[in-house]
């Protein structure tokens, strides 16, 4: 099929599938219009005085006029408030029954008439009237929730607790509610799931609905597939993290406060998350920007750490259309010594786009060709789309799942039905267990065909429709762990629950690896089943920028593996636009070139002989440093910090930082800063405080400061912090340590987690120092032996002003 054919081709079905899923649209707004609870008669509601007080573990349940409150601090100082019966557990977000609570914090009287519950990290003040202030144990207020706002419906009929269900989504059941926060002056918010409009989430609104943004999305785009109500807050106070356990349908409206506003008073920022249902309730983490990431972890998951092999280069089209051009691709690779870790086969692999099927015609030896580029150290990955095709052999095997069937039914019982790349499809209710147990068992059939890893898509979920959401009715069933409930409850947290469908199912198939899985859509606590990718970013310099942010949000909120669509998705970018986004991607976790089946190709050498030598320049670095990578991989899932982070990371209170959103530091040792900008062949750099080194000259700089840059196109600007030791894989494959020279009379040290290898095994923690010891640097590792052959550098390094 050349070119031409192919538009034409994907024209044809977009018509056929244009009809189908205007029909179906129909069919979905039908439903919810028979179905959905109307919003009736309500009755707004506020917690009124406070009555009684009854202390428990960790803190205590405050009796107001029209409600409850419980807050509870946990061992681990993370504070748990919930309202009108809402406890912690059950929940899609946090593992097993949550933090125990601190025995020492007591709750006690404070002043006003309030309460408080005074514990070693954290002091959570509740008002008589029901707001709930955290502060630091200096009495620093972090956060302040004004008295939450219902609007109960009256007559417990439409919109009541039939509608939303119970479960994990429990308490409050059909009452609509928004909760009002306030933050200091100076705070700047993040996370909120990935957000192209990031990474710092300025004044406006953002919705709680994963969401796919129908072919591409750019800066302005928002929602995204993954949305969570969880968000980070950087103040001179202290860093905290907000998260509100309720995946219900919802959004958040931000305004960043102002210091000395008006008459010269400070206006405070402010949250406003307005939900339609689900419980009110909410963690609140304290401290480090580590200590915080590191609760956040504890309370959600350790993520998973990918194998080895996902640390390095992928790439992916839709549309490679035969093996034939899977050899293809893999040859130009190698011909041109350029390292590749795996190949992504989209849809196009599929017999007519149904999952779990092979098109034999253009594939006729999956197995065979994962055996050949496999003996080149490339794998191959495949994607699953969630959605069955009605009448297929899967769907009659869903069907057959206990005495309902594992799809997702309406209001009647009867299946939804919804369009998806290969026609009328069913959609597997990933909220009932045992869908998920059958569900898991199908990537057996994936495993046949060779493909070591698995790409999510889809799953937000989509069901194409000409207008409005592209996704299931709001009155579509789930079973939400037998407890009941609509799509209004289920919607956010079904790739969530896809992934645990697809990582258990991987698990029980193959236990002694640990299996590469990323997904497009998801919620908190995804990490534990593998991470994600940036959906279909635009090819544009706004696209690139975008990209960065997303990954940024994500590792915040503790989805610490992902990418872009290096590239981007639907478009062919230049030359320029191309080398950038490789250089940006090179420095991510997941460094995938992808692209949309009408779009222009992604090989290096397709941009041409000069972008070609740079982009396996920038490969070699990316293999360098992928012991680095393994190294981070493995401390996310150890203490929840992610390989990218922000600049503020180490020093939140430099408000200069806090505002730097086109850079981010690569585990402790690099600070790395992209090129975004069209034309551009230098750019500034904010350092955090202490020596960096220029990684290309070795020139020293000081800290805090900012350093202009020369940035051509073979050039992104690399800094290395001063005293950091860090693993690098060395010409003959092995694994070794580079040093950056640490400050005159200063020491230094890094981690190091070698690969354990395929399975689950934790690997080993070796720690090191760095220190001058008379004119030469060594490095000791914990017995105190000099360790040898270690790559120093910066030692010529004189600083320049900074
Ligand atoms: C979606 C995915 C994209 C994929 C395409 C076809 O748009 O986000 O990555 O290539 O579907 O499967």
């Amino acid at each position: 099929m050349d070119g031409r054919d192919l538009v034409r081709a994907v024209k044809e079905i977009g018509t056929e599938r244009g009809r189908r899923a205007w029909r179906s649209a129909w069919r979905h707004r039908r439903a919810d219009a028979e179905a959905l609870p109307r919003r009736g008669a309500e009755r707004a509601r506020v917690p009124g005085l406070l009555a009684g007080t009854e202390a428990r573990p960790g803190g205590g349940v405050l009796r107001f006029a029209r409600s409850e409150l419980l807050v509870r601090v946990t061992v681990g100082g993370a504070v748990f408030w919930g309202w009108d019966g809402a406890e912690p557990v059950p929940s899609y977000a946090v593992v097993g029954s949550g933090p125990a609570p601190d025995p020492r914090a007591v709750l006690e009287p404070d002043t006003g008439g309030g309460w408080r519950v005074v514990s070693e990290r954290v002091t959570v003040a509740v008002s008589r009237h029901g707001a709930v202030e955290v502060r630091t144990p200096g009495g620093a207020v972090l956060r302040r929730e004004l008295p939450p706002r219902w609007w109960d419906p009256v007559g417990g009929g439409d919109g009541g607790e039939g509608g939303g269900g119970a479960g994990p989504v429990a308490g409050g059941g059909g009452s609509r509610w928004l909760q009002r926060s306030e933050v200091p002056a100076d705070a700047r918010f993040f996370g909120l799931g990935g957000r192209a409009r990031g990474p710092r989430l300025r004044d406006g609104e953002y919705g709680l609905w994963n969401t796919d943004p129908k072919g591409g999305f750019g800066p302005d785009t928002d929602p995204l597939y993954i949305t969570m109500p969880a968000q980070v807050v950087v103040a001179d106070a202290g860093t905290h993290l907000a998260f509100y356990d309720n995946p219900w349908e919802g959004r958040v409206v931000l305004r960043e406060g102002e210091e000395g506003a008006g008459s010269g008073v400070d206006r405070p920022g402010t949250s406003e998350l307005r939900l339609e249902g689900g419980p009110p309730r909410c963690w609140v983490l304290v401290g480090t920007p580590a200590r915080v990431m590191q609760g956040w972890s504890g309370l959600t998951g350790a993520a998973a750490v990918p194998p080895e092999w996902a640390l390095g280069y992928q790439h992916a089209r839709w549309g490679f259309g035969s093996e034939a051009e899977v050899r293809r691709v893999v040859a130009g690779y190698e011909e041109r010594g350029l390292p590749l870790s795996a190949v992504h086969l989209d849809i196009d692999h599929y017999d007519g786009h149904r999952v779990f099927t092979v098109d034999r015609e253009a594939f006729p030896d999956l197995p065979g060709l994962a055996r050949e580029v496999g003996a080149r150290g490339v794998r191959l990955v495949s994607i699953v789309d969630p959605a069955v095709k009605a009448g297929d052999p899967v769907h009659a095997s869903g069907r057959a799942v206990g005495a309902r069937g594992a799809f997702v039914r309406d209001a009647r019982g009867r299946e939804v039905r919804g369009e998806v790349w290969p026609g009328e499809c069913a959609y597997p209710d990933f909220t009932d267990p045992a869908a998920r147990e059958w569900w898991g068992g199908l990537y057996a059939e994936r495993l046949a065909q060779g493909f070591a890893g698995f790409w999510h898509d889809m799953n937000e979920p989509v069901s194409f429709a000409p207008w409005g959401d592209a996704t299931l009715p709001r009155s579509a069933r789930h079973s939400l762990e037998g407890a009941g409930g609509d799509h209004r409850a289920g919607h956010n947290v079904y790739g969530l629950m896809m992934a645990r469908a697809g990582w258990e199912g991987l698990v029980r198939l193959r236990p002694a690896e640990r299996p590469f899985l990323f997904s497009r859509s998801g919620w908190a606590g995804m990490q534990r089943y593998g991470g994600t990718w940036s959906g279909d970013v635009e090819s544009s310099w706004e696209g690139l920028r975008a990209s960065l942010a997303l990954v940024l949000g994500l590792g915040l909120c503790g989805v610490p593996y992902s990418g872009p669509d290096v590239g981007g998705f639907g478009g062919s970018p230049s030359a320029e636009l191309y080398l950038r986004w490789f250089q940006l991607g090179a420095y991510l976790p997941l460094f995938r070139t992808h692209s949309a089946i009408w779009a222009g190709r992604r090989e290096p050498w397709e941009f041409g002989p000069e972008v070609a030598e740079l982009a396996g320049a920038v490969l070699a670095e990316r293999e360098r440093l992928r012991p680095y990578f393994v190294t981070l991989g493995h401390l996310a899932r150890r203490t929840g910090a992610p390989y990218v982070r922000p600049v503020w990371w180490g020093a939140p209170e430099d408000r200069r930082l806090r505002d730097c959103e086109d850079a981010f530091l690569l585990g402790d040792a690099l600070l790395v800063a992209p090129v975004l900008e069209c034309g551009a062949d230098r750019r500034a750099v904010r350092l955090p405080r202490g020596r960096w080194y220029d990684t290309a000259t070795g020139a020293a700089y000081e800290g805090p400061g900012q350093v202009l840059f020369e940035a051509p196109p073979g050039r992104m600007p690399v800094l290395a912090r001063a005293g950091a030791v860090l693993p690098v894989r060395r010409e003959d494959g092995s694994v070794g340590l580079e040093a950056w020279a640490p400050a005159r009379g200063r020491t230094g040290g890094g981690v190091v987690i070698r690969d354990p290898g395929p399975g689950f095994e934790a690997g080993e923690v070796e720690r090191y120092t760095v220190r001058w010891a008379g004119d030469s640097v060594v490095v000791e590792d914990e017995a105190g032996g000099v360790v040898s052959g270690v790559e120093v550098r910066g030692l010529g390094g004189v600083p320049a002003g900074a």
